[in-house]
């Protein structure tokens, strides 16, 4: 008796693109901050917004994560949630996950939210790794301050002030990403 079997061999392409096919799309970008509960669940969301409205969104994968696995499993603050749902950009159905060492293979970009995250971003990156560790606020245009602030443990202004300043700097963080070369490889 024989047995025969069939083996089906998909296409790469067919396949569909998202955190954990970061590498096969042309820029796959990772939002960083402690938790992944407050301020880069807002930043992929609204980035998220920003590159489906210019028409990119074949182009990127984004994702969020935190440094620490407080809250691991864990939907976004709800102040977050709403503050993005009053621009329209729902962002309920993420789920925390901590920085993990593929990441830095994974994503070309690993955008800190503050100079601690960056601080731990750079101490954790594996030797070798060519992966972007950049600050988000270096790329809002005009005056803005060093850090997105924590707004974890003060009132509902902070995550409006979180929101206002991730959506400054969303579309200049796409056009160095665009402009950027050594992202595509
Ligand atoms: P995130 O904010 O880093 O923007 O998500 C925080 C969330 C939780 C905590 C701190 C900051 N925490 O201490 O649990």
């Amino acid at each position: 008796m024989s047995i025969f079997v069939m083996v089906q061999f998909r296409p790469l392409t067919d396949r569909p693109l998202g955190a954990h096919h970061a590498s096969m799309s042309d820029h796959a970008v990772l939002f960083v901050c402690l938790g992944n509960i407050c301020r880069s669940p807002l930043a992929e969301g609204l980035f998220r917004a920003a590159v489906e409205h210019r028409g990119l969104a074949d182009r990127f994968s984004i994702d969020s994560c935190g440094t620490s696995g407080w809250h691991v499993g864990e939907p976004p603050d709800r102040r977050s949630v709403e503050v993005a749902g009053e621009y329209g950009v729902d962002i309920s159905r993420q789920r925390s996950r901590q920085l993990v060492p593929t990441d830095f293979s994974d994503f070309q970009w690993l955008v800190a939210m503050d100079g601690s995250n960056e601080r731990t971003l750079i101490d954790r990156a594996p030797s070798g790794s060519r992966a972007r560790v950049v600050r988000f606020t270096s790329y809002v245009p005009g005056e803005a301050p060093a850090d997105v602030p924590d707004p974890y443990y003060g009132g509902g202004r902070g995550f409006e002030v979180v929101y206002k300043l991730l959506e400054r700097g969303c579309d200049a963080l796409i056009d160095a990403i665009l402009a950027d070369e050594t992202s595509a490889d």
